[in-house]
């Protein structure tokens, strides 16, 4: 079988792949993860504001959609924010600090959409060190409605080609207000270099590609029993699936075609990127992780009200031996003498692209 580039969307590096492979509507229709997706039009149908705020809590952005948390919300006022060390990423994030800043979207997130119901949410965060609960969310009447929460249903991790539009100069100064944003010519050039070397480290490293694809669901029925980690869906990837070419084994087999055209399509995907988005701490608290998150999810929010997309590109900021060249490099590009490099990502135009699965909030509950 031969594959088109174009239909054939990567499968390594965490969330949706979409499928635009030629089907019939009705093959589309029935080969859509409905269920998986359930949770995006339930946000907001709460009458408990916190509930209210958890819905769209869980709608927030977070490594490898792992949605590593859990809440209790036993004490009235109050939501305790776990993380579920169930969801853990041993491989690429070893120290959790990509899982607690995941963490930190979902806060944000929850603060948000608190406000939405005149309540002033704020948090505690490890409030009893490291084991214990990431937040206490405390609701109390007030709050400031923020502009940003009408960008939630339409936010995404956007892992796309970006068109060559560059982004202005007043999309830039507004953007600077939420992330160091790198256009230069130079610089652009190097975090492709950066990226791309990054991520083929990752993907030729056994122990970090099987940590991938031991999270990849093939097709519906995988999708909707576990609505979370990389979701391969649609009726182009399921005919493929069917065909054998997309599976488990070809995934981890460098030498299969599967494989090899998604390395193809990574490579065309992190080069058609016109900027760059990174955050930095100067320390690398649980708490700086926390803000990261935070300040993360407001830059996404803000690049979709302003009609662009926004990309993790995490692979050159994870901390394992074979990553380090990578990871020396990043912080060489990106931070300051004694900075952590929290997030990097592309940013520019690119296509719509379908919501991802989360799991009902009701399962998060403790
Ligand atoms: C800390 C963090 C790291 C991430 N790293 C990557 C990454 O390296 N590659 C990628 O494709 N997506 C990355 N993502 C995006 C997630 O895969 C995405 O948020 C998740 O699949 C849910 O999709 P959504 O953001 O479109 O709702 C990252 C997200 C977070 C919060």
């Amino acid at each position: 079988m031969t594959l088109s580039r174009r239909k054939f969307i990567s499968l390594i590096g965490g969330g949706t792949v979409l499928a635009a492979g030629a089907a019939s509507a009705a093959f589309l229709t029935t080969r859509t993860p409905h269920d998986a997706r359930a949770p995006w039009s339930q946000a907001g149908t709460y009458e408990d504001p916190r509930k209210f705020a958890l819905s769209y809590a869980i709608l927030a952005p977070n490594a490898h959609n792992r949605q590593p948390w859990l809440v209790d919300l036993r004490t009235s006022d109050q939501v305790t924010v776990w993380r579920d060390t169930e969801r853990d990423l041993p491989q690429t994030d070893p120290f959790h600090r990509q899982l607690v800043i995941s963490l930190g979207c979902f806060l944000e997130q929850m603060r948000i959409a608190g406000a939405e119901r005149d309540m002033d949410v704020t948090f505690d965060y490890f409030p009893q060190g490291e084991d214990g609960p990431a937040a206490i969310a405390h609701f109390a009447p007030g709050g400031t409605k923020d502009p940003l929460f009408a960008a939630m249903p339409d936010r995404r991790s956007c892992k796309e080609p970006f068109t060559e539009q560059t982004l202005s100069d007043s999309d830039v100064a507004t953007l600077q207000d939420y992330a160091i944003i790198r256009t230069s010519d130079t610089d652009v050039a190097d975090l492709k270099s950066l990226t791309w070397d990054a991520w083929l480290a990752e993907t030729n490293y056994h122990p970090t590609m099987k940590e991938s694809v031991d999270l990849m669901r093939f097709g519906k029925a995988e999708i909707n029993a576990n609505p979370d980690g990389i979701d391969l869906g649609g009726p182009f990837l399921e005919s493929l699936m069917l065909a054998g070419v997309v599976s488990r084994e070809a995934q981890l087999d460098p030498k299969s075609r599967g494989f090899q055209e998604g390395v193809r399509i990574y490579e065309e995907m992190l080069h058609a990127t016109p900027a760059y988005a990174a955050l930095t701490s100067m320390g690398n608290t649980r708490a700086d992780q926390l803000d990261a998150g935070r300040a993360w999810v407001r830059l996404n929010l803000k690049t979709t009200q302003m009609g662009l997309a926004l990309h993790p590109v995490s692979q050159a900021l994870q901390e394992y031996e074979q990553m380090a060249p990578h990871y020396l490099t990043a912080h060489e590009l990106l931070a300051k003498p004694g900075e952590t490099v929290q997030m990097l990502g592309r940013v520019g135009y690119g296509p719509t692209i379908p919501k991802t699965p989360r799991w009902p909030l009701e399962t998060r509950i403790i």
